[in-house]
């Protein structure tokens, strides 16, 4: 039986936050760098690296590391490791940076964090998309990301002496650190945790694999991704609004924390599965919950590539428990939700919908239907989406 909470990702929980006098002199100190502005991805890696969600990590990836993550998905000391986490720049800003120069890392013009650059290297975007992504089609958002970004490669590591503004600004009040989710299932006794990773709005099936899952662990860690998405993803604010309103009226408090995941999706499907695994192993969870096409875009991974790719790994380099899930729905003649698995009726007596589908509706203000999403959930969203499209105009 195990007594403690898992250990993180290494062994060792990362912290590459300055504090006091130090934090003082390293704010100073970069006023005078060189200053690399980051785009919005970066500055949630940055946040990423520094509050130890992405532990081992203590900067951004060296070339042995980022070849290895990309042929092996193991970083160069050998921890599994699946996506590269770097920092990309211009050419010309490449040339003008040499080996052991000091950079200060920057949200526009405000320094951030201090980084040595170990190295500038080229790399492949081709290769890096192939391999991650499973494709080189621009149509990807991943992909379309790194083909967008600079040539070179800077790696090493970094100090960060202030936050970004989103981890200051956005959902403050459960923007947990790996150290205070590890508190927190701690002070409630907690050992077993399972962490969910969405970037949609709760729907249903979700509540039947989180509740599911629940039933063989002590509590579950709900955990939206609010970092960058895709323009047509349906925004943070409107998704965190929906997950208060169901837990407030379907989910026993005192086996539920919502907090939020500052990264960015990269819709790398099965490998970003085995990034967001680890990282929750991070916050604290022993089990993670992978469902259908989990992190996904299009028709670029099949249904359960996501769940194949845990079997290329030793389930002790992993360390976190996946927990998987056949594709849930409701089955008008079950009268609730179930899966290909558990019931015996036929496509005639599901209701599915697509992501698509959802979001068509809900731009159009009709509520989505009761077997798809709770009535109260569809409420929240119609009412906040239309608030933020008031809000956001030219989006
Ligand atoms: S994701 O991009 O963050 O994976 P999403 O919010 O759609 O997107 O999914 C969150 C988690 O729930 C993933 O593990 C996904 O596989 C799972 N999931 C989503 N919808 C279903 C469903 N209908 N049946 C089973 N699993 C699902």
């Amino acid at each position: 039986m195990q007594q403690t909470l898992i250990l993180p990702h290494g062994g060792v929980l990362v912290n590459r936050t300055l504090r006091g006098s130090l934090r003082e002199a390293a704010r100073k100190a970069a006023a005078s760098l060189p200053c690399i502005p980051l785009s919005r991805m970066n500055l949630a890696d940055l946040e990423m690296i520094a509050v130890g969600a992405y532990s081992p990590l203590t900067g951004f990836m060296r070339r042995a590391d980022y070849e290895r993550v990309i042929a092996e998905m193991r970083l160069a000391n050998g921890l599994v490791w699946s996506v590269p986490v770097t920092l990309a720049v211009s050419e010309q800003q490449a040339q003008s940076l040499k080996e052991g120069d000091e950079i200060a890392l920057c949200e526009g013009n405000r320094p951030l964090a201090i980084m040595k650059v170990d190295e500038i290297y080229p790399y492949d975007k081709r290769r890096e998309a192939r391999e991650v992504y499973r494709t080189t089609e621009e149509a990807h958002p991943g992909v379309a990301r790194i083909y967008a970004q600079g040539e070179f490669l800077l790696g090493g590591d970094f100090w960060l002496f202030d936050l970004p503004s989103a981890a200051k600004n956005e959902f403050p009040e459960i923007r947990y650190t790996p150290a205070q989710t590890r508190k927190i299932f701690a002070e409630r006794g907690w050992k077993r945790i399972v962490g969910f990773q969405t970037r949609n709005p709760i729907h249903r099936a979700h509540e039947y694999i989180q509740k599911t899952a629940l039933e063989i662990v002590d509590g579950l860690f709900l955990h939206p991704l609010v970092g960058e998405t895709k323009k047509d993803d349906i925004p943070a604010e409107v998704r965190i609004a929906s997950y208060r309103t169901v837990i407030e009226a379907y989910y026993p408090k005192d086996r539920v924390v919502l907090g939020v995941f500052p990264a960015a999706m990269r819709y790398a499907g099965p490998r970003e599965a085995i990034m967001h695994a680890l990282a929750r192993k991070n916050y604290g969870c022993s089990h993670f919950i992978v469902g259908r096409d989990h992190a996904g875009v299009g028709n670029y991974y099949g249904t359960y590539d996501a769940q194949r790719i845990f079997d290329e790994f030793p389930p002790e380099d992993i360390g976190i428990t996946p927990l998987f899930f056949e594709h849930a729905f409701y089955c008008r003649k079950c009268g609730t939700v179930v899966t290909a698995k558990t019931c015996p009726h036929g496509k005639e007596d599901w209701v599915y919908l697509s992501g698509t589908q959802v979001r068509a509706m809900l731009n159009r203000g009709e509520p989505l239907p009761p077997e798809f999403t709770r009535p109260e959930v569809s409420r929240v969203l119609i009412e906040g989406l239309r608030k933020w499209q008031e809000q956001h105009p030219d989006q």
